[in-house]
Formats: structure tokens, C-alpha cells, sequence
């Protein structure tokens, strides 16, 4: 399969690999590098562009792998750096590419730079290491907070304190230590010799602090913040985008920046920075017709400033399946919230899961699927407390019960666990529990229901590319009852097929569909030219 050149990432369907829970090769219990190569078939017939893959990196796994100790390498969970060339040339040959998790705002407490700091001297400018407050230093430097809970430092004898905005094991790196940024540059180039077509950059937003590290006070100014979105981290964007540019093909970065707004946001998309980012707004935003409507507008807006593609992405391994969210009475979502347990009717949650999945692959841009939700994978919500591993558990204590319910390993095939996630012979069970009730969900099962999300999923993304991906990457709302959302895709250049219209019925009632001459896909049976309540169609006028 010929891999379409130019741009390829502006209109592209992106696959996210949990790489830990998306196939184990080696049977124990644990996604891997052989896994995923065995089931490159399964990806290339659903239809995506690309694939990113999870940190696969050298880690102790305070964090999933968010936490690494040798950029350079694969932890041997995964595989080796032999097998993780052959994956990427294995991809390549499957007509996909390949996008690799970046993490530059911190490494692991075992990677060797910290592991010098710890001993002292000037290995310490690698970091923030900082004298604490207090007659004895016994008082953190400053009042920042993890974003896992808990302060954002911990002593290392002697009054001395380091900062950490995630676990205690994920020392933030000093980006002011021109050490540091040549090493990354360095990292850059070593996986773009070995043929990756861009990377996902993790905490983007996070990389610089503001001078003097001042405290954030009772009241601050969530647009504010000394330790998120400060002017300076967009100097190191466009130092590795000339790096990536200097490369053959189009190599890309995709920005992880969540912040409160588009003004800011956009920033870090403008030319010769990041060439795209993932839109969390519309991520978190109700499932309501009138807020959906104002936030794909804003994205739109926000992102012809710049000359971006938008995305669109429903769900990902940090937040709440969307099909749990949408059955909830609230289905806005916030990071904050408490995640479980709020009580979901996920009957209606996979109906409008199918409606979104038509609407995000009908805009224009690029999208994201978060592996499960072709399979309309719900939250996992009654994992045990004793087997739950993200730090956010311990962290909270034992308020938030984090984000291993959208981590639990894919159902694949048969009728009970592991359901085909490991090799029949395998002796581990999987390394969070599957529900029983994932046994009709399987990508087996599904593939043989013409009526299932996974043949949703492969009929949409196969009209994406071949109609949808081609059209205007602009939009022009149609006039709708109240709602409903409707809206058409104007003629691309090559100019062939025009009168594409997306609807989307929000309501819990049928409305007639608007004039057309083919229904292309529907979420869900259209009867007598009304479409059903809570769905979506692709329409040829
Ligand atoms: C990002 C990742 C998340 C990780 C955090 C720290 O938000 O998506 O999974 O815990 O960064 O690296």
C-alpha cells in the first residue's frame, strides 16, 4: 500500500496504541512490541493513517512509562530496539506511520542524570533542585501541587528539595540547562534515523517555568500559571521542528497542551512550531448539540488563525471512556471530577458514541481513536482497589481511583478472558482485569456483526479517506431544527465529491433528514428518511 505523501498529517486518522494494553506477544499478561506487530492487519483493515504508540522507552513504570530512564531504548516489557526497528519498518510496509511518545518535562528518578543530581554538584542544573522554606529548610521551596495530588516537591536531605509536577518518581527537567536541550535534540534525531514520522509530545505546555519560581498563591489566574504555558517553552518548539524539517518525508509533532484558552493554545501552533495539537476542548465538552456546535466553530476559528488543522478526539488513556461519559446525566467532563461510579446508562452512551464517531470523522482536520473505541469499549469501573495501578490511586489518597479504567487490555477474540489479549498457551492474566462482559465486544465478534462499532468504525474511516479527507477542510452549517446539527463539506480542489452533509441528532426523538439523494452511513437505521434519536449521517445531497 502506497503511503500518500504531503501533508499526510492534516487530514490524517490517528490510532492511539496503549502499547501496554493493546496486545501481548510474549504471554505475560502485558501489551508488547510483538503483540502489536502480530496485529497490524487488524489496524490497516480498520482503516487509520497512523498509529501512536504509548512511551515504549527504557522505564521503572512509576507512570505507565511516562517515567523513563533511557530515551534510546525499549524496556524489555516491551521488547528491544532491534524489534522496535523492525516494528517501524513492519508499519511502513502496512501503508500506516508511526508516531512515538516524546517526554521532555520530566524522566524517571532512575535515569542516569538524576541519579548524579541525587549525589550532588552540578548534575543538579539538569533539575530544580531548590533550598526549602523554613529556619531549616524543612518547608517545600514554593506552593506548587502535583497534578497527581500531593506537593509538587520532595527533600533530599540537607534542606534540599525537588520538583516534580507529576510523581515523585518523574523529576521535572530544567529546560533553562542548555544540556538539556541539545540532549533532546539529540533523542529527536536518533528516532527519526530509525524512521518515525513524528512524535506526540507529552506535558507540551509545561516544559518552562517562570523565573524565580514564584508561588501560585490562594487565587491564580488559571491562564497564569508559573509553571504552564510560559513564553519561553516556544523556543524549543521551533528548535525541533528544525530539526524534524531538516529530515525526508513529513515528520510531525503533535502537542499534548491542555490550557484554559484557544488564545494560548494556538500559540503553539503557529508556523515553524508544532504542527498540530489535540483539541481537549472538544474532548471535555457536553454531548449537547448547542455547545458541541459553539466548540467546533471556536476550533475552526482558532486554528485558521494559525494555519492548523484541527483534530478531534473523543478519549485517550488519561480521561473517562466516552461511552461511560455520554451515558452519564453530566457528560461534560472535567480532570478534576471524581471518576467513578457516577451512574451511567451506557445503552445511551453507545448510542451517541456511534453519532459522535460520524461526526468527528466528518470534520475537517485530523482525528484520533483511542484503541477501544472502535469496539465501544465502556470505563472498566469496578477494577478492585488492591489491583489498580496508576499513581493517581495512591496519590489521592484513595480519592481518585485514576485512570486504569480506560487502560484495561483489549478484548481480541473468544468468549472469556484474556479474550485472545494473550497467547492462548500464556500463563499471566492480564495486567488489569477484563470484564466478563466484554466477551460480545471482542474485535472477533464484532467483525462478523455488520450492525457493530467496528463496522462502524470501518465504514466510516474507509469514506473518510476515500471522500471525506479530500473535500474543503472548511465547513458550512445548515440550517437545522433545535438540536440537530447539520452541516455540509464544500468540493475539495480535485473538485469530485461535492454535497457531502453531516447530521447529528442530539434529541430523543426521530427527525426527518434533510433533502438528499444517498444516505452514505448512519449511526444508526434510517426508516423513511428520519433519522433515529441520539444519531448521525453522512448524506450525498
Ligand atoms: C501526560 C500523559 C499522562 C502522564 C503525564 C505525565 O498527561 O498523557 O498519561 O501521566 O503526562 O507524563
Amino acid at each position: 500500500m502506497a503511503l500518500t505523501p504531503a501533508a499526510w498529517w492534516r487530514t490524517a486518522a490517528i490510532y492511539q496504541i496503549y502499547v501496554r494494553s493493546f496486545a501481548d506477544g510474549d504471554g505475560d499478561g502485558i501489551g508488547d512490541l510483538a503483540g502489536l506487530r502480530r496485529r497490524l492487519p487488524y489496524l490497516r483493515e480498520l482503516g487509520v493513517d497512523a498509529l501512536w504508540l504509548t512511551p515504549w522507552y527504557v522505564s521503572p513504570m512509576a507512570d505507565a512509562g511516562y517515567d523513563v530512564a533511557d530515551y534510546r531504548d525499549i524496556d524489555p516489557v516491551f521488547g528491544t530496539l532491534a524489534e522496535a526497528e523492525e516494528l517501524i519498518a513492519d508499519v511502513h510496509a502496512h501503508g500506516l506511520r508511526i508516531i512515538i511518545d516524546l517526554v521532555p518535562n520530566h524522566c524517571s528518578e532512575r535515569h542516569p542524570w538524576f541519579r548524579e543530581a541525587l549525589a550532588g554538584g552540578p548534575a543538579r542544573d539538569r533539575f530544580w533542585f531548590l533550598p526549602g522554606r523554613g529556619e531549616h529548610g524543612e518547608l517545600p521551596p514554593n506552593d506548587w501541587r502535583s497534578y497527581f495530588g500531593g506537593p509538587a516537591w520532595t527533600p533530599v536531605g540537607e534542606g534540599q528539595w525537588y520538583l516534580h509536577m507529576f510523581a515523585p518518581q518523574q523529576p521535572d527537567l530544567n529546560w533553562e540547562s542548555a544540556e538539556v536541550r541539545a540532549e533532546f535534540e539529540d533523542i529527536l534525531r536518533f528516532w527519526l534515523d530509525r524512521g518515525v514520522d513524528g512524535f506526540r509530545v507529552d506535558v507540551a505546555h509545561g516544559l518552562v517555568k517562570k523565573d524565580g519560581l514564584p508561588d501560585v498563591g490562594p487565587d491564580p489566574d488559571p491562564a497564569d500559571l508559573p509553571y504552564q504555558d510560559r513564553d519561553g517553552v516556544h523556543e524549543i518548539y521551533r528548535s525541533w521542528r528544525r530539526v524534524a524539517d531538516a529530515y525526508e518525508g513529513e515528520r510531525v509533532f503533535v502537542g499534548e497542551v491542555w490550557l484554559p484558552t484557544p488564545a494560548q493554545f494556538a500559540r503553539y501552533l503557529r508556523p515553524g512550531e508544532l504542527h498540530s495539537a489535540f483539541n481537549f476542548e472538544f474532548l471535555v465538552g457536553a454531548w449537547e448539540a448547542g455547545p458541541v456546535r459553539e466548540v467546533i466553530a471556536a476550533t475552526l476559528d482558532t486554528h485558521a488563525a494559525v494555519g492548523a488543522p484541527p483534530t478531534w478526539v473523543l478519549s485517550n488513556h488519561d480521561t473517562i471512556r466516552h461511552v461511560t461519559r455520554y451515558g452519564r446525566e453530566r457528560t461534560a467532563f472535567d480532570m478534576g471530577d471524581k471518576r467513578h461510579g457516577a451512574p451511567s446508562d451506557l445503552e445511551l452512551g453507545v448510542r451517541r458514541a456511534r453519532a459522535a464517531a460520524l461526526l468527528t470523522l466528518a470534520l475537517p482536520g485530523g482525528v484520533y481513536v483511542y484503541q477501544g473505541d472502535e469496539l465501544g469499549l465502556a470505563e472498566v469501573e469496578d477494577i478492585p482497589a488492591e489491583l489498580l495501578q496508576d499513581p493517581t490511586w495512591e496519590r489521592s489518597g484513595h480519592t481518585d481511583r485514576g485512570r486504569d479504567g480506560c487502560r484495561v487490555p483489549l478484548p481480541w477474540s473468544g468468549d472469556q478472558p484474556p479474550f485472545g489479549f494473550s497467547p492462548p498457551e500464556a500463563a499471566a492474566e492480564p495486567w488489569l482485569p477484563q470484564p466478563a462482559a466484554w466477551k460480545g465486544l471482542t474485535a472477533e465478534a464484532q467483525a462478523a456483526d455488520p450492525r457493530s462499532m467496528l463496522a462502524l468504525y470501518r465504514a466510516g474511516l474507509a469514506l473518510r479517506r476515500d471522500l471525506v479527507a479530500g473535500l474543503a477542510q472548511t465547513l458550512t452549517w445548515l440550517e437545522a431544527g433545535a438540536g440537530v446539527l447539520v452541516f455540509a463539506r464544500p468540493a475539495g480542489e480535485a473538485g469530485a465529491a461535492g454535497g457531502f452533509v453531516c447530521v447529528v441528532n442530539f434529541t430523543a426523538q426521530a427527525v426527518p433528514l434533510p433533502a438528499h439523494e444517498e444516505v452514505l452511513l448512519a449511526s444508526a437505521p434510517v426508516v423513511d428518511g428520519l433519522l433515529p434519536a441520539e444519531a448521525a449521517a453522512w448524506l450525498r445531497r
